[in-house]
């Protein structure tokens, strides 16, 4: 009997310990809406009147965070941009092929970004993937002329961090072991770029290494290291020259992809931290009703012809 009055008495301890340490939900964004930019789509796949595209496994890897996701489209005004901007948590912007439209809108998100960290301390989280990775360099040197040609399309490779890694927001201390040992150990990362920042460009670059701690190099495919992923040092702005979208939603036959579960994991990780960095984000649509004209629910994705493209599923945009 007095034993479990003492049982019962350390359970309600416990309870109320537990209920101080309960986060405060205020400072938790807990309906995250993640923008991913569309963009032109390239000539060699261009069905009438399909003029911009967006991959659906860009759309599934945020999905599967518990994020929604908003299409950010091209050719639309300022204003429309601003809106988004103003309503949308975070921005990602995807692979794909550089097009002048593609660079304005992410120049946009971008300054609107750094904008508003800087004055009114507000975090709008700016993720770079593939061709996003190489953008975001570009916008921060404000020039298209930073990247070498590289044999970079179609391989996996693991990573090599580098020493100051560990004290970074995306691969320190809230990298679990396990992610970090496949990131490190195996070639679980997805490359298909046809463009290299070499660390000794990077490194010898005052505006790019001040903005940037380089993060990891990897080896493309003639074993020459370049910059597979980056931090901002003062801004919540990442990057990444491989894809974490690809391990678990991309299945086209003789590709390099790997779905590994360790690779899945790497990808799950990735997605993650980019859907926790958005809960810091309170913006939202002024209304319901306003929010899902904006949502991807307004858009289905085709199956697309496996011959042309590596994308299961896209998203297309008539004009
Ligand atoms: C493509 O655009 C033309 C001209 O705007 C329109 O008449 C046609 O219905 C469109 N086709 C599709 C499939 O949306
Ligand atoms: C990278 O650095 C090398 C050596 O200094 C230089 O020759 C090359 O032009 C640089 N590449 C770019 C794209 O700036
Ligand atoms: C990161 O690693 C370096 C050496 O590997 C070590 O000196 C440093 O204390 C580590 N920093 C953190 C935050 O763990
Ligand atoms: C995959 O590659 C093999 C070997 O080159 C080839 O026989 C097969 O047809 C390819 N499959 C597809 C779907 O392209
Ligand atoms: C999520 O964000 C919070 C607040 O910045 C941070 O303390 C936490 O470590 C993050 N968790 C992960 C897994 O990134």
């Amino acid at each position: 009997m007095v034993i479990r009055l003492l049982l019962l008495l350390i359970l309600a301890i416990a309870q109320i310990n537990g209920d101080n340490k309960k986060k405060d939900l205020t400072t938790e964004n807990t309906r995250p809406i993640i923008g991913i930019l569309t963009q032109p789509t390239p000539t060699v796949w261009l069905k009438p009147n399909r003029t911009t595209y967006l991959a659906a496994s860009y759309v599934k890897y945020i999905e599967a965070t518990g994020a929604q996701v908003v299409p950010i489209r091209m050719y639309q005004t300022t204003d429309y941009y601003l809106h988004l901007f103003n309503s949308l948590n975070g921005v990602l912007f995807p692979g794909g092929d550089l097009t002048d439209e593609y660079l304005f809108v992410a120049k946009l998100f971008y300054m609107w970004s750094l904008k508003d960290f800087d004055e009114i301390q507000k975090s709008f989280p700016v993720w770079g993937t593939c061709l996003g990775f190489e953008v975001l360099l570009m916008l921060t040197r404000s020039s298209t002329d930073i990247l070498e040609p590289c044999q970079g399309y179609d391989y996996a490779t693991e990573l090599t961090f580098m020493p100051n890694a560990n004290d970074s927001r995306l691969l320190g201390t809230s990298l679990p072991l396990n992610v970090k040992y496949a990131l490190e150990n195996e070639p679980t990362t997805s490359n298909y770029h046809n463009f290299c920042m070499r660390p000794e460009n990077f490194s010898a670059d005052p505006i790019l290494s001040t903005f940037y701690k380089m993060l990891t190099i990897s080896p493309d495919l003639e074993r020459r290291t370049f910059v597979s992923t980056i931090e901002s040092r003062r801004y919540p702005v990442f990057g990444v020259q491989w894809h974490p979208e690809k391990n678990a939603f991309e299945w086209r036959v003789n590709t390099t992809i790997p779905h590994t579960k360790d690779s899945v994991d790497v990808m799950q990780y990735m997605a993650n931290f980019l859907n926790n960095q958005t809960r810091q984000n309170m913006n939202h649509f002024d209304s319901l009703e306003d929010e899902l004209k904006y949502l991807i629910y307004q858009y289905t994705p085709e199956f697309t012809d496996l011959d042309k493209t590596h994308f299961q599923q896209i998203y297309y945009f008539y004009e």
